[in-house]
């Protein structure tokens, strides 16, 4: 039997934290990561269950580091293909069977509103890991937690989003979080095929009346960011093979370029990277991709302690 909760929640999209709730997951992040060994047992006995229909390095791996970090144990599956979603198996049948083995579910898969489809059935809580093109709510964690880390704040930021932004999830994700900061103004780097979809515009930017532009080159917005969050285009929601080869190095961020932006504007990336970010990028103290990473794991520990309702015993 799993863990009972006075409150059963899910997370589909940054929007289901609070402003003030991502502020504490915040705090709790930054001190599970100076006081680890006070977290070390608060998951004994607990399981999470990562269901993966679709390929992931970081967010898997880090939904189970944050796991073990906190003394629970993981079970799941890394592809739909080794699942019995291949006889057939719905979403909403394979979580409520998981619901009889584990406390908490972290979904990926390659539909968008999959885990909105499990979340309905679940007697415990869902967690979405990505779903297509739509929402990956635990990367904008890592993103947030990064950027006041590194800028120490997450209101007054000019903040620049190239690539594709049209399939990439965090992208979607990041600015339904950040508009709810106040003097946020975005700088919408990308070709005309991989714009910003209209939608995202209607419900997240033009409600906050958040100031925002478009523009296609990145030389020319590089020196009056804050932050630059470089995306990978996404080969793999593309249709046609020729449009995506067309598309893919369209952007390359290099050390000539990193000439044109701020001493103090950082450089984030949700990875896998492709040619987006040349490896010469890496070293520049502004770099801040892999401390995403780092932090990502941090957060979703923060995370899953919120929702499984968990206290420290001091
Ligand atoms: N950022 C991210 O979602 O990476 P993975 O696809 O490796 O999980």
């Amino acid at each position: 039997m799993h863990r009972q909760l006075k409150n059963l929640r899910h997370v589909m999209s940054p929007l289901d934290l609070s402003v003030e709730e991502l502020d504490h997951i915040m705090e709790l992040a930054a001190d599970m990561e100076k006081n680890p060994a006070k977290y070390a047992h608060v998951c004994d006995g607990l399981k999470l269950a990562t269901l993966f229909y679709e390929p992931s390095t970081r967010t898997r791996l880090s939904f189970e580091t944050a796991m073990l970090n906190m003394g629970g144990n993981v079970i799941g599956f890394h592809s739909g293909s080794t699942s019995s979603a291949t006889k057939g198996e719905s979403v909403a049948d394979t979580i409520r069977v998981v619901s009889c083995f584990a406390d908490i579910c972290a979904m990926r898969h390659p539909k968008e509103g999959a885990p909105m489809v499990a979340a309905a059935k679940s007697s415990i809580p869902v967690i979405n890991a990505g779903d297509g093109g739509h929402q990956h709510p635990t990367q904008t964690l890592a993103d947030l937690m990064t950027i006041r880390q590194t800028k120490g704040r997450l209101d007054h930021l000019t903040v620049g989003i190239c690539g594709d932004l049209k399939f990439g999830r965090t992208v979607h994700s990041l600015i339904s979080a950040l508009v709810r900061y106040p003097g946020i103004r975005f700088v919408l780097i990308s070709p005309e095929e991989l714009k910003l979809p209209s939608y995202v515009k209607e419900e997240h930017l033009d409600p906050h009346h958040t100031e925002y532009k478009e523009v296609i080159r990145l030389e020319d917005a590089l020196p009056d960011l804050d932050i630059l969050y470089m995306t990978r285009v996404q080969k793999e929601r593309f249709f046609n093979e020729d449009d995506y080869i067309r598309m893919k190095d369209f952007y390359i961020l290099n050390e000539e370029k990193m000439k044109l932006a701020p001493k103090d504007m950082y450089v984030l990336h949700p990875l896998p990277r492709v040619n987006e970010i040349s490896v010469d990028v890496d070293d520049d103290p502004r770099a801040a991709y892999f401390k995403q990473v780092y932090w990502g794991m941090y957060m979703r520990m923060a995370l899953m302690f919120t929702l499984l309702e968990l206290e420290v015993k001091e």
